[in-house]
C-alpha cells in the first residue's frame, strides 16, 4: 500500500494532481471552471483554455489528464461546485479518485486546497485509499494491470507546522489497514476459511509488534467451542468441512482510561445453508466476513497508532454451507450463556455467531472489569440494502448518547452511517413456540428485527451500537472517489476516528 507524506517544498514528482471546481452564473446558464491548486501557482489562463477544449466540467469523479510543462503530467480532479472551504470528504474523494486513476505512476504529488490540518489529513487519507488494486489472483492477465502509486506527497504549507507531524504516518497506517480489509473481502472463500482467517490475523498481529505493541491473540477451535457451549458458532459452522473458530485479539496499551469491545461477523462464505440462496450473485457472499475484517484491522491500526484505549476484539468465524450435517430449519441451538434459539432460517446465521461472541465479550470484559462500550459490525441483512441503499450503513443502539458519538465520528471519517430504530413492537415477532427465541421474525423491517435479536445478548447497561454494513462493505457497482470495486473497508476508519475522538 502507498505511503504518504506532507511537504511544503517544490514539486519534484512527474505527476501533479490539482483540483478543478466550477462556478455557475446567477441565471445558472454559464459555468466557469476554477483551478484549485492550494498555494501552488499555475499558468491558469492557458490551462483553463485547454480544460475547456477537452470539455472538463469540474464535477466529482472527473479526472482530466493534461501534459504539463514543469511536470510531465498535470491531473485535474473534480471538486464539484466551487466553495470557499471544501468539506473534508469532498477533498478525500477527489484525492482518491485521482490516485485510483494513476496506476502506472509510482510517485504522485497532490496540491489541493488545505486551509487546515483536517483538510490536509483528508487529502492524504483519500490519496492512499484510492491507490488500491487487487490482482492477487491474476496470473496470465496480471501484466495488464499497472501498479497504483506507491509514494504520495501532499503539498501543503501546513507541512511546516509542528501539529502536522504524524499526519502522513497516520494516513499511511489507515491506508495499510483499509487495504487489509479490502484484500480479505476480495479473497475467495476457497482461500479464506475460518482457519486461514485466524492464521492471517496472527501474522498481522506479529507484524504490528505483537505483545510489544500490547497485542495478544487467542483462538478457540471447534472442539473447544463445542465443549464451552458456543452453540451459535457450532450450529452455523457444522455444515462445513472448514470448521469454525472464535478469534480473540486484545489490545492493552500501557495506559488506558477506556476499554471497548469489538465484535465482527466472520462468515467466510454464506450459501444460506439449507435455506440455500439463489445462485445469481451468490459469489458476493465471500464478503460476509467484512465485519470481522473491519474490527480486526481497526484493532491493529489503533495499536499501531498507539492510541491509549484498550480493545477486546472478538471474531466468530464460520462457513455457512449445505450438507447432511448442516443445521436444519427448526433445530434448536444454545447460544453461549444458555439462551436457546430455534433456527427457523439457517440463512439468518450472522446473528447466531454474533450472539455467542457478544455474550462472551461482555462476560470477559477487560482485565476483570466491565467494558465501557461494545460495537458489533456485520454484513447482516439484505434489508439494510433495501432500506438505505448500497452506500449508507445502519446504526442501531441501546444507548442514544453512544450512538450519537459514533455518528459524529462517521461524519468526520466521511463514511456514511445512518441511525435506525429498534422498535419494541417488532420484538414479539422473534418469540419462538419452542425455544427462548427464534432467529427470524417479522420480514418487514428485517434489519431492525436482526438488531432486536442481537440486543437480547447485550447487557442492557452496556452501551452498544450495532452496525449493519451489508451493502456498503462490498461495492458491486463502479468504483468512485476512493472506493474501489469489491471490498471497500467500510467501518474500519470510523472505528479509528471514534477511538481518537474518545481521547480528545
Ligand atoms: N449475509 C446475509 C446478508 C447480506 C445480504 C449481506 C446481502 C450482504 C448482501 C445474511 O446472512 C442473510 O442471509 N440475511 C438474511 C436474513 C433473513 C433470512 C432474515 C437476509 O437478509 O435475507
Ligand atoms: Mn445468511
Ligand atoms: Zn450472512
Amino acid at each position: 500500500m502507498a505511503v504518504v507524506e506532507l511537504r511544503d517544498t517544490a514539486v519534484t514528482d512527474d505527476v501533479l494532481v490539482v483540483g478543478l471546481a466550477f462556478k455557475s452564473s446567477k441565471d445558472n446558464k454559464k459555468k466557469t471552471l476554477v483551478i484549485e491548486s492550494g498555494d501552488l501557482t499555475l499558468d491558469s489562463a492557458s490551462l483553463l483554455e485547454a480544460l475547456r477544449d477537452v470539455g472538463a466540467k469540474g464535477v466529482a469523479d472527473e479526472i482530466i489528464k493534461l501534459p504539463g510543462t514543469s511536470v510531465r503530467l498535470l491531473v485535474f480532479t473534480g471538486l464539484g461546485k466551487h466553495q470557499k472551504i471544501y468539506p473534508t470528504e469532498t477533498l478525500r474523494r477527489a484525492a482518491g479518485a485521482a490516485t485510483r486513476n494513476l496506476a502506472g505512476n509510482s510517485r504522485v504529488t497532490l496540491s489541493l486546497p488545505t486551509p487546515d490540518l483536517q483538510s490536509a489529513s483528508a487529502v492524504a487519507e483519500g490519496a492512499v485509499l484510492g491507490a488500491y488494486l487487487f490482482t492477487e489472483f491474476r496470473k496470465v492477465t496480471k501484466s495488464d494491470f499497472q501498479t497504483p502509486p506507491e509514494a504520495i506527497t501532499v503539498r501543503t504549507p501546513l507541512a511546516r507546522e509542528k501539529s502536522a507531524k504524524g499526519i502522513g504516518k497516520r494516513a499511511s497506517i489507515i491506508g495499510q489497514y483499509t487495504k487489509l480489509v479490502r484484500d480479505l473481502i476480495n479473497t475467495p472463500a476457497n482461500e479464506l476459511t475460518p482457519i486461514s482467517f485466524v492464521e492471517a490475523m496472527k501474522k498481522e498481529v506479529t507484524k504490528a509488534g505483537g505483545t510489544k505493541a500490547g497485542l495478544r491473540v487467542s483462538v478457540l477451535n471447534e472442539k473447544q467451542l463445542l465443549a464451552q457451549g458456543f452453540g451459535g458458532t457450532i450450529g452455523v459452522g457444522q455444515g462445513s468441512a472448514n470448521p469454525p473458530r472464535l478469534l480473540h485479539i486484545s489490545y492493552t496499551p500501557p495506559k488506558s482510561t477506556l476499554a471497548y469491545g469489538l465484535v465482527g461477523k466472520g462468515i467466510t462464505f454464506d450459501t444460506g445453508g439449507l435455506n440455500l440462496k439463489p445462485g445469481l450473485g451468490m459469489e458476493a457472499m465471500k464478503s460476509d466476513m467484512g465485519g470481522a475484517a473491519a474490527v480486526c484491522a481497526a484493532t491493529l491500526a489503533i495499536a499501531t497508532l498507539k492510541l491509549p484505549i484498550a480493545l477486546e476484539t472478538w471474531v466468530p468465524l464460520a462457513e455457512n454451507m449445505v450438507s447432511d450435517t448442516a443445521t436444519r430449519p427448526g433445530d434448536v441451538i444454545s447460544i453461549y450463556g444458555g439462551t436457546t434459539v430455534e433456527v427457523l432460517n439457517p440463512d439468518a446465521e450472522g446473528r447466531l455467531i454474533l450472539a455467542d461472541a457478544l455474550v462472551k465479550a461482555a462476560e470477559v470484559g477487560h482485565k476483570g472489569k466491565t467494558l465501557d462500550a461494545i460495537i458489533d459490525v456485520a454484513t447482516l441483512t439484505g434489508a439494510q440494502v433495501v432500506a438505505l441503499g448500497t452506500r449508507t450503513s445502519a446504526v442501531m443502539t441501546n444507548n442514544e448518547e453512544f450512538s450519537a458519538e459514533f455518528i459524529e465520528a462517521a461524519q468526520e471519517s466521511g463514511e456514511l452511517f445512518w441511525p435506525m430504530p429498534l422498535p419494541q413492537e417488532l420484538r414479539a415477532s422473534i418469540d419462538s413456540p419452542v425455544a427462548d427465541l427464534a432467529n427470524v421474525g417479522e420480514r418487514m423491517g428485517g434489519m431492525l428485527v436482526a438488531g432486536l435479536f442481537l440486543r437480547e445478548f447485550v447487557p442492557s447497561d452496556l452501551p452498544w451500537v450495532h452496525l449493519d454494513i451489508a451493502g456498503p462493505a462490498h461495492n458491486e457497482a463502479a468504483a468512485h472517489g476512493y472506493t474501489p470495486v469489491g471490498g471497500t473497508g467500510v467501518a474500519t476508519r470510523t472505528l479509528i476516528y471514534l477511538v481518537e475522538r474518545a481521547l480528545s
